[in-house]
């Protein structure tokens, strides 16, 4: 038998359902209920065909084929259908895939992540993290604004989260570590500007192993760009100290550096003398951004000189964000209790998703470019309030999409309640040595971790 999908004839077998086919044959079709080789149903929507043959939009992952069969997976009219396929089910999601400090953070900086390595007093992993993502920490603490704090859902629980005071603890507690030399590549660079555009670009150039100088016309190295009364001296030179330990070089010249001097150059200054020196994409002033903006730099620039490498900087803020706003009296009484339990020193909740890299629904809701749902938020579901699920799982209720994989691929472990849009998956506690840890990985959600 033959069908065709998107104009072109393929051979199907009786059988085989229009995903396996399309799929097999280099067509995308995404999907949320259905996983190869598990029991399903369909529910989600986001499979969606059209049948030109007959008109009707039917979902591939149930639907069989059939002779005569004329399909389209990717036309307009199929791609609205999936689109508001997802926004249904992220009308009904309370949950933030990113944590509201990191969206906050004009660098982009996973405060949760940093957080987690504290409480397990992990410092050096949660210093390194710091200086990758901020390179000079402690001094940023008192030149931003911190509007990660501003927004830290901690907030609504009492008091936020201390984000400042953890940084300035790790590095204090990292100033005696030595720090290690990344292995020279033999390529030298110049790095215009000891701002903090300018220090981010010479550390991450450094990391990948250039010969790397900053140079700035002004004799202190730092002013004026970064207001010293405002930053303890002796912050400011840990710092320096340890980009110098990096074995990044410092020079006070009002030259611009000769072409033949260096490789490349990256000039993280206003005005940029040379069309063919790296600069600043931004017009922005605030010192976490434009660390971000230098940490983009020395990607440009790494790209420019090994061109088998491609630049992610910020890459991040472009993916789907669900973020739901206030804490209800019932959330803040579950967190309060899971807090007291957690019993962490930073008192993060840890906001951000588990899944948040691998999960479906973010990934499709980027693809089809869903910025936040037309539907009203009605989720019944109370956001971040756990359950252990047995072997090392974590279930999360209110980023389940009801897709019943995980019902129909356990012996009575999950199980639907209720009927209607008060329908959810429940676990009750004595099924909970019912269920596996694969059903992790067959969840498309962050309902379902490890
Ligand atoms: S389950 Fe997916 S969409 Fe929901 S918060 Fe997690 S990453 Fe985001
Ligand atoms: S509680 Fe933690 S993860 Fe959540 S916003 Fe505050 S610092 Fe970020
Ligand atoms: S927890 Fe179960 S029903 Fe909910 S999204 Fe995951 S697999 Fe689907
Ligand atoms: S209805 Fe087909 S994947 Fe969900």
């Amino acid at each position: 038998m033959n069908i065709t999908i998107n104009n072109r004839e393929v051979p199907v077998a009786e059988g085989e359902t229009l995903i396996e086919v399309a799929r097999r044959e280099g067509f995308s079709v995404p999907s949320l209920c259905y996983a190869a080789n598990a029991q399903h149903r369909s529910s989600c929507m986001v499979c969606v065909v059209k049948n030109c043959a007959t008109g009707q939009i039917i979902p591939s992952c149930s639907a069989l084929v059939s002779e005569g069969m004329q399909i389209e997976t990717d036309s307009e009219e199929v791609r609205l259908t999936r689109t508001l396929s997802l926004e249904l089910l992220l009308s009904d999601h309370r949950a933030d895939c990113e944590a509201p400090c990191r969206v906050a953070c004009p660098a982009g900086f996973d405060v949760a992540a940093m957080n987690r390595l504290y409480d397990r007093e992990r410092y050096e992993e949660a210093l390194e993290l710091l200086r990758d993502s901020l390179v000079i920490p402690a001094t940023l603490c008192y030149i931003c604004a911190a509007p990660c704090e501003k927004v830290c859902r901690r907030g609504d629980l009492g008091s936020a989260v201390a984000i400042r005071e953890v940084k300035k603890e790790l590095v204090s507690k990292a100033a005696a570590k030595k720090i290690r030399q990344p292995a020279s590549n033999g390529v030298s660079v110049a790095v215009i500007g000891a701002n903090p555009a300018g220090l981010s670009a010479a550390y991450h150039l450094r990391k990948q192993g250039y010969e790397v100088t900053v140079l700035d016309k002004f004799s202190s190295i730092l002013a004026p760009h970064i207001p010293a009364e405002q930053v303890p001296a002796d912050t400011l030179s840990l710092e320096v100290e340890a980009l110098k330990a990096m074995g990044i070089a410092f020079t006070c010249s009002a030259e611009n550096p000769q072409p033949d001097e260096y490789r490349g150059v990256v000039a993280a200054v206003h005005n940029n003398p040379d069309p063919q020196w790296v600069a600043p994409a931004t017009k922005s002033k605030q010192p976490a951004r434009l660390v971000l903006e230098g940490r983009r730099m020395a990607e440009q620039l790494h790209a420019a000189l090994s061109p088998d490498k491609k630049a992610t900087a910020g890459q991040d803020a472009k993916m789907f964000n669900s973020a739901y706003s206030r804490f209800s009296d019932s959330e803040k009484r579950i967190l309060a209790a899971q807090q007291l339990e957690r019993g962490n020193r930073s008192a993060c909740l840890y906001c951000d998703c588990d899944k948040k890299v691998a999960c479906k629904l973010r990934r499709y809701a980027t693809e089809y470019g869903i910025k936040s749902s037309r539907y009203a938020k009605s989720s019944i579901c109370e956001a971040l309030k756990r359950q252990a699920a047995g072997e090392g799982m974590w279930f999360e209720q209110a980023k389940c999409i009801k897709c019943g994989l995980c019902v129909y691929n356990s012996n009575n472990g999950f199980t639907f309640k209720n009927r209607g849009f008060v329908m959810q998956v429940a676990l009750p506690e004595e099924s909970v040595g019912n269920v596996t840890k694969n059903l992790a990985d067959l969840c498309p959600t962050g309902a379902l971790t490890l």
